[in-house]
Formats: structure tokens, C-alpha cells, sequence
């Protein structure tokens, strides 16, 4: 086992995205996770059903746990709900030295809010600045840069709005355009990378922007390089889509323990 990976975010009890589908991901690439848990939602692959958010004082309570015993290696942040939670959480990371991955998670598969609209400034102004890598798709990218984005010229023209929310570095995934190739835009300090691959015509997605960010944290704790964070992420969530259990009556799980 190599690298402890605290993870930040919401409960799936669906199993297929968030705090579960981070564990899985984690786990099945070597690494160690433990959890803040910020909020429980009540859902399954047809969507979210309820929320409750987690008291902020034993959101922080749990991280101070974890973080006072144990050496972390990497941070990845998900569901954090509302403006309270995402300030107090920067505050705690803004302490440590190692790779914060922020999926700014907003908006669920099945469209349900997962944050509230004021503490998208909160995820601008504190969370954002300190991360390392943060990993918007479309819809998130065009509330964080206030621009529509239906082209993968739109994509590019969104890179320095994205850039000047002070990241180190930006991957912007496409699976939401249309069409039958998707691209993801890595931008890091010296370069930019354009990873493309065949999409993958199923229903059974719930969960890859998760499990993407969660596998790129895992490969920055193991000490892997950004370029190859991302490459190795990108192939594991194929394989994980390739092979999922094909279960629910909506949008299904990966299977994260897929290997090709
Ligand atoms: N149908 C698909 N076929 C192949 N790759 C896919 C497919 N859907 C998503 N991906 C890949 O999964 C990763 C996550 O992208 P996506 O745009 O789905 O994130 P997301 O919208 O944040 O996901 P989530 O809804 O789980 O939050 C990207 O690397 C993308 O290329
Ligand atoms: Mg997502």
C-alpha cells in the first residue's frame, strides 16, 4: 500500500459516486483512504433524493482526527455543500503542504445541486487558490468562468478565466459536449496536454468525475507525475465504465475494481 489519501466529500448511498466510489478507487489503486464525510445524500443511479449536510464543527472534528494521527500524502475534496463548509475546510488545508486535488463538484448526474450558489465564491476565493490540480466538467467550468462552452474551441478560450482562479493546474473534462470523442485539457505550468478517447455509448457513468479526481490524487500521493496522474486516471476509469455491473435503473456504478 502506498500513499494515504484523505478524502473530503459527500456520501453516495448508492455506492457509485462520492466518499464510496473515492474508497473504492483508492483502494483498488494501492493507496490508502480515510474520510471527512461532509454531507449524506439519500440516493441511488434514478438521482438524489434528500441531502443532509454534516454540522460543520464535526466536519472539522473529523479532519483534525485524521490529520492529527496520520501523515497524508494528498487531499481530495468533493461534495462540500455549502459556503460555511467549503471556507472551513481551505482553512485546514491552507496548513499542509501536499497535492489537494478539488473536484468542484456542483451539480449531480441526474441534475440535482450539490452546492449551494453562494459558496461557489467561497470555492473561488479560499478552495481554489491552494489547490493543485482542480477538475471542472463543462457545466462547472461555465459557472466558474461565467462563459457557455459548447465547442472544444470554447474549452480552450476557457482556459485563462480557469487559470486566473489561481490553480496550479486544470484539467477541464469534456464528457459532457456532444459527440463521439471526448477531450480532456490538462493545463500545468509548462504545458498543455490534450488526452482524447472514443466515448464509451452507455448509461452506467454515475460516479467518473469522482473516481477520476480520486485516481489522479492516489497517483500524486504514490509520487507519479501530473501528465501521468492524468493519463493512468483517465485509463482507469475506461476500464472501470467498460466493465461496470450494468445495475439500477439509471445512470449505473463503474466497477472499480476492473483491470483490463
Ligand atoms: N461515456 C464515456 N466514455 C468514455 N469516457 C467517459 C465517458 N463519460 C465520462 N468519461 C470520462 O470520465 C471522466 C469524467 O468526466 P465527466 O465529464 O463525466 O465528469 P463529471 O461530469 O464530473 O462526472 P460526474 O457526473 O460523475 O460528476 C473524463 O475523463 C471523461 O473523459
Ligand atoms: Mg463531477
Amino acid at each position: 500500500m502506498k500513499g494515504h489519501i484523505h478524502i473530503i466529500a459527500g456520501s453516495d448511498s448508492g455506492g457509485g459516486a462520492g466518499i464510496q466510489a473515492d474508497i473504492k478507487t483508492v483502494t483498488a489503486l494501492g493507496g490508502y483512504a480515510s474520510t471527512t464525510v461532509t454531507a449524506l445524500t439519500a440516493q441511488n443511479t434514478t438521482g438524489v433524493q434528500n441531502i443532509l449536510d454534516i454540522p460543520q464543527d464535526f466536519i472539522l472534528e473529523q479532519l483534525k482526527s485524521v490529520t492529527s494521527d496520520f501523515e497524508i500524502d494528498a487531499f481530495k475534496t468533493g461534495m462540500l455543500s455549502n459556503a460555511d463548509i467549503v471556507t472551513a475546510v481551505a482553512e485546514q488545508l491552507d496548513a499542509f503542504d501536499c497535492p489537494v486535488v478539488v473536484d468542484p463538484v456542483m451539480v449531480a448526474k441526474g441534475g440535482a445541486s450539490l452546492l449551494e450558489d453562494a459558496a461557489v465564491d467561497a470555492l473561488k476565493n479560499h478552495l481554489i487558490p491552494l489547490s493543485n490540480l482542480i477538475t471542472p466538467n463543462i457545466p462547472e467550468a461555465e459557472i466558474l468562468t461565467g462563459k457557455k462552452i459548447v465547442t472544444i474551441d470554447d474549452m480552450q478560450s476557457a482556459v485563462p478565466d480557469l487559470l486566473a482562479l489561481g490553480a496550479e493546474n486544470i484539467l477541464l473534462k469534456g464528457g459532457h459536449l456532444e459527440g463521439d470523442m471526448i477531450v480532456d485539457l490538462l493545463i500545468t505550468p509548462t504545458q498543455n496536454h490534450i488526452f482524447t478517447s472514443s466515448r464509451i455509448h452507455t448509461k452506467h457513468t454515475h460516479g467518473t468525475g469522482c473516481t477520476l479526481a480520486s485516481a489522479i490524487a492516489t497517483s500524486l500521493a504514490q509520487e507519479i507525475t501530473m501528465v501521468d496522474a492524468v493519463e493512468k486516471a483517465r485509463e482507469y476509469v475506461l476500464e472501470a465504465i467498460r466493465q461496470a455491473p450494468k445495475i439500477g435503473s439509471g445512470h449505473g456504478p463503474l466497477n472499480h475494481m476492473a483491470v483490463d
